[in-house]
Parts: C-alpha cells; structure tokens; sequence
C-alpha cells in the first residue's frame, strides 16, 4: 500500500461516499493507496468493531503478505505519525525551523500521569535508564535488587556500575503471581539495599510486575524505585504519580506506535535534587553560566528534568510523538487497552488449548498480563521454531536472554484474530 496523499484521499471521499465504510469498500481498498482517514474510520466505533478494526489496520503501512506479531521489539507507526515526521523535518529544512520539542514534554506528561517539568526527552529506555543508573547515589556494597528477566537495555548498566562502583546486584525470578512476585522482592530487601530497578512490563514473557506496589514497599523501606518502563506506555494506561515510582524510563516507539528512537525519562519532582546530573547542555541550566567571568559562573540546574538532558533533538521526531498521542487520543485510549488485552487473551486461550505442546510463561492472572504471551514448544529449540515462523511468513520473538530459550508473541491493535488463528495453525503442524 502506497503512502496517503491529498489526491488518494479526495479519491476515497468520492468513490466511499465520505465515510460509508463498508466490508465489501475495504476489500476493494486493501492493497491500494486508498486510505480513509482516522476520523472517518471513526465513525465505524462502536457501529461495527469488527470492521472498525479492519479500517484501522488500513492506516498501517504493514506487508500484506506476512504477519508482524512483535510489537513488543518495535511498534510499526500509523501514516499520521509519518507524515508529521515528515513535516517536522521539513518545517527545518525548508524553513529553517529549530527548537520546539519542549512542547512534547506537556504531551507526554499528560499521556502517562505527570506534570510536564518532571519529563526529560531522550532518545531511548536506554537513555533513561542510564541516566537514572548512575544519578542515584550509590557506594561501594550498596545493594540493588533486578529481576532475572532483564533486557540489556536494564542489565548492562548496572551490572556496569557494579564493575565500576562496586555495588552488589540482587536477583528474584517474577513469579506467577503479583502477590509472590512482591514477597519475592521482600525477601531480597537487606540494610544493605538502596534500590529497587525491575522492569513494570520484563521483555521476556510480558508479565506486568505489580509496579504500584512495588514502589510502596521501596518507599516504606527508603529504598529508591527505579523502573524499566519500556513496555508501559501505550499498551496499558499509566498513572506515574499514582505508581509513586521515582523514575520511569520509557520509550514510545513500542506500545506507543511513534517514531523510533524516541523516549522519556520520569523524574518524579521531589526526587530530582536526590537523582544527581551528569549529561548537562543547552537547555539542562538556568542560562546563568558565563565563562567569562573570572571564576567561570555556573547558575544552577534547570528546575525541570530538562537538568538531565542538553542539546538539539530532532524536531520531526518529536512531532512524530505528538501525533502519536493524538492517534491514541483520538481512538480512545481505553479502547486501544482494551482492544490489546482482548487480542492478547485471546493468544493465550490459544496457546493453552495447545496442550501439553506449550509451556505458557506469562502468567494467566488477569493483572498480570496484556499484550504479551510468552511460551516454549517443549522439546524444542526457540531459534528453530522462530526460524520456521519468519520462513511462513509471521514474525515473532525468540527469547535468547538470560537462558530462556523461549518465544515470544505481541499484539497491536493492527492486528486480528483471523492472523492469530492462521499463525496457530502454522506453529500447529511444526515438526510435522
Ligand atoms: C524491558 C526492556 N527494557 C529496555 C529496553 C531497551 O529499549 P531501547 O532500545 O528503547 O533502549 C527494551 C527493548 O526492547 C525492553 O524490552
């Protein structure tokens, strides 16, 4: 399917009769650069879900002929979110526009719980979670506590400052319930523990950590909450300040469907005069500094989490966040979590009635899971079975980390229960 233009959509109007979705009209459409707009597929909400859906996926450049069920490495973004990439980066190319990201801070803020001066912009979870790693105040023997599911995006900076720093790193295994999965973390918490780092959502299996009451404990106990929140926003609704976390790390080219290599850190606002700044630039300072002066004036930090961040950002990308949060704002954020954890529950009754096949690893109690199920074929090898997945046509995950040797599947709401059945079949006949 070609790109959305003025011309396509004046086409659509005409032969659609301006909203007129029909079953038949998206049959013809599907495969052409006809694309009904997001407020005219709107119309289909509540009407007809089955075809409101089906429209929605049209504002996907996904392939036809093949599945994408790996949401959860990369969320493929809708035209909206392109096109306004696009003309961010023309509105500096053209017109020599530069600055204006700080805007998307008040997006992002209102999109996840927050107030605007407690979000910096960064490119990553990555970032984020650097940043957080070493601005905590840790010394040597200090205790942090991880789970043993961890992306290397969580892993490696801190096992980094424990090369560095010599802290000690803690593990626990998320178990199936959020209950046991907290008396795990308790059981881990000594004098010696400073923080608690764990993913909300672990990339492995999918499973929601019960985050809300793992940051009570930590704040209970003086320990600093630390979180991974790379599958957080957009797949389930966040309230960061009813979490309590002290920082958050996320991204929004996941869940969120924006542009990749974006993100965001969470600093909640009391915690920013305890979580130290080492990245520092335009921006991250209160413009007071003045080399000229004799000794060199520094001013202060910002009185923002801009503190942790400096420098020119890509002004398109960021308009590319915006249009993300009005495509989800449009649709209904609700609707789109809801829409997640129906196709995702629907995975996993598949993946159960498999039987004695599967090994399911996300948990099946109702808080625990969303848009992720993590499983194993038993007696058999993760990378193979992935191998014969992408060779048919649908893409998954293998989980190589941490020794799992597991698989992975993540659903958006560009997704279908007909492509679910057809991949079940798939997997169905492996080996056979
Ligand atoms: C749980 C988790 N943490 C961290 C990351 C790293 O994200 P990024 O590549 O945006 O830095 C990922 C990426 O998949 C992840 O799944």
């Amino acid at each position: 399917m070609g790109q959305p233009n003025p011309n396509n959509r004046r086409n659509f109007i005409k032969s659609s009769g301006a909203a007129l979705i029909s079953a038949t009209f998206l049959k013809e459409v599907s495969g052409t650069s006809l694309i009904p707009s997001l407020q005219e597929i709107k119309t289909l909400s509540d009407k007809d879900e089955t075809l409101f859906w089906k429209a929605l996926r049209l504002q996907f450049p996904l392939q036809k002929d093949s599945t994408y069920l790996n949401n959860g490495t990369m969320g493929p973004s809708p035209y909206p979110v392109i096109e306004a990439v696009k003309k961010g980066m023309m509105d500096g190319d053209q017109f020599g526009a530069y600055g204006g990201w700080e805007s998307t801070q008040k997006k992002i803020a209102d999109f996840v719980g927050a107030s605007d001066d407690e979000i910096a912009l960064t490119h990553n979870v990555t970032d984020g979670i650097n940043i957080a790693c070493w601005g905590i105040p840790l010394k040597k023997g200090d205790e942090v506590i991880l789970t043993t599911h961890e992306h290397v995006g969580n892993a490696f900076p801190w096992l980094n400052r424990r090369k560095l720093d010599g802290i000690v790193i803690k593990t626990f295994e998320p178990a199936s319930t959020a209950a046991e999965t907290l008396n795990r973390i308790n059981s881990l918490i000594s004098k010696k523990t400073r923080a608690i780092a764990v993913p909300h959502i672990p990339c492995t299996q999918g499973q929601i950590l019960p985050a809300k009451e793992i940051c009570k404990l930590a704040h209970e106990k003086g320990i600093f909450s630390i979180i991974d929140g790379a599958h957080g926003p957009g797949m389930i609704h966040l309230d960061l300040h009813d979490m309590g976390c002290d920082t958050y790390a996320s991204c929004t080219h996941k869940w969120l469907l924006g542009p990749k290599g974006t993100g965001f850190l969470y600093v909640r606002k009391e915690f920013r005069e305890t979580l130290q700044t080492y990245f520092v630039g335009a921006g991250s300072d209160n413009a007071k500094w003045n080399m000229a002066l004799n000794p060199p004036e520094m001013g202060t930090y910002a009185d923002s989490s801009h503190r942790y961040y400096g420098g020119t950002q890509s002004l398109g990308l960021y308009k590319g966040v915006d249009a993300a949060i009005d495509f989800f704002n449009t649709i209904g954020p609700d609707k789109i979590y809801n829409r997640i954890f129906e196709l995702g529950s629907y995975a996993q009754e598949k993946l159960l009635a498999m039987g004695d096949k599967i090994e399911l690893i996300t948990p099946t109690e109702y808080i625990s899971r969303a848009g992720v199920n993590g499983f194993r074929l038993k007696g058999t090898d993760a990378a193979k079975v992935y191998q014969y997945c992408a060779d048919k046509k649908f893409r998954i995950r293998v989980v190589h980390e941490n020794g799992l040797n597991s698989l992975r599947l993540s659903t958006h709401i560009y997704n279908s229960k007909e492509e679910l059945d057809a991949f079940f079949e798939v997997l169905g006949k492996y080996g056979s």
